[in-house]
């Protein structure tokens, strides 16, 4: 099932509809449309802010009222150009109805951030159930994919043509951590995911690129955090979560016509780069 709201303030309300969120004078983006999943916590949630700041009308999506409407208070006046959409983004229905809501509200989707995923708990290959394997698969690959051909779609009928897709990926789709073989999985496919839609939208003037994070402090993170103190280890380092929305903001205020294809964004001193 979708829920669906759009938040106003009452600023809104008073300007017509071409003219919403179009009175910045400094902004970088003039109200181009952004969806962002998973906007209601962590990288989502900083990322969705930073937009909205930046002059971005922006679709926060994720399967909890709540969280998306905590994000959309923080963005101060800004949140007469957030809507908050409720959808499952591992479900083919509730996909189609959040990008046509958007369109609905915004008229078009120049971005999709790529960004909700589920992380599992810690487990050995060879005891990781059926159903533990296809939440994350469905979450972070199926939904990933599911939502680039909605805004796929959009971005090849709309005028101007075009837009962007930034998958975010993780440190994890290059390099496993041991005993999480389905988030590893789902993130290598993300690379695929991404490779192909950046091929296919060469001709459609659509750009995608990958933000591959390790280690931002998120609730996500902090599992991670409470994991390696309950068996012992110290914690790894982490980053603020804010260098990921500027990096995202940054990839996404490019021109069509550059992409940053991969990017790389972690913790300094967090256990990555291999020997030594
Ligand atoms: N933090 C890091 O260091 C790090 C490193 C590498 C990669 N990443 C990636 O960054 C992304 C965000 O992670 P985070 O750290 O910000 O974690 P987080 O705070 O747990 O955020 C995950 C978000 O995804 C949403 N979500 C999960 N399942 C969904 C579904 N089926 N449909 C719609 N929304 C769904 C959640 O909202 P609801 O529960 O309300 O649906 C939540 O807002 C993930 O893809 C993660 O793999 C993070």
């Amino acid at each position: 099932m979708l829920r669906l709201d759009r938040t106003r303030g009452p600023e809104d309300a008073a300007l017509p509809a071409g003219r919403r969120g179009d009175e910045r004078s400094n902004m970088s983006a003039n109200g181009k449309v952004a969806v962002v999943t998973g906007g209601g916590s962590g990288i989502g949630r900083a990322t969705s802010l930073a937009l909205l700041a930046d002059g971005w009308r922006v679709a926060l999506v994720g399967r909890h009222r709540a969280s998306l409407d905590r994000t959309i208070e923080q963005a101060g006046a800004h949140r007469r150009n957030a809507l908050a959409v409720v959808a499952d983004v591992s479900d083919p229905d509730s996909v189609r109805a959040l990008f046509a809501r958007t369109e609905e509200a915004f008229g078009r989707v120049d971005m999709l951030f790529n960004n909700a995923g589920v992380s599992s708990p810690a487990s050995a290959l060879e005891e990781v159930s059926f159903v533990e394997w296809s939440r994350v698969i469905a979450t972070n690959l199926t939904g990933a994919f599911l939502c680039t051909q909605e805004a796929f779609r959009i971005m090849k009928r709309q005028r101007p043509r075009g837009g962007r897709i930034i998958n975010n990926g993780s440190i994890s789709a290059h390099t496993p951590r041991p005993n999480a073989v389905a988030y590893t999985a789902s993130k290598h496919a993300i690379a695929g995911l991404t490779k192909s839609t950046a091929l296919e939208g060469r001709e459609l003037d659509i750009a995608c690129g990958q933000l591959d994070i390790g280690n931002a402090r998120t609730e996500l993170a902090d599992g991670l955090i409470a994991a390696a103190r309950a068996s012992g280890r110290s914690p790894e380092p982490m980053m603020d979560v804010q260098h990921v929305a500027d990096a995202v903001l940054r990839m996404a205020n490019l021109p069509l016509d550059a992409n940053v294809l991969f990017m790389t964004l972690m913790a300094t001193k967090m256990p990555y780069v291999g020997r030594g």
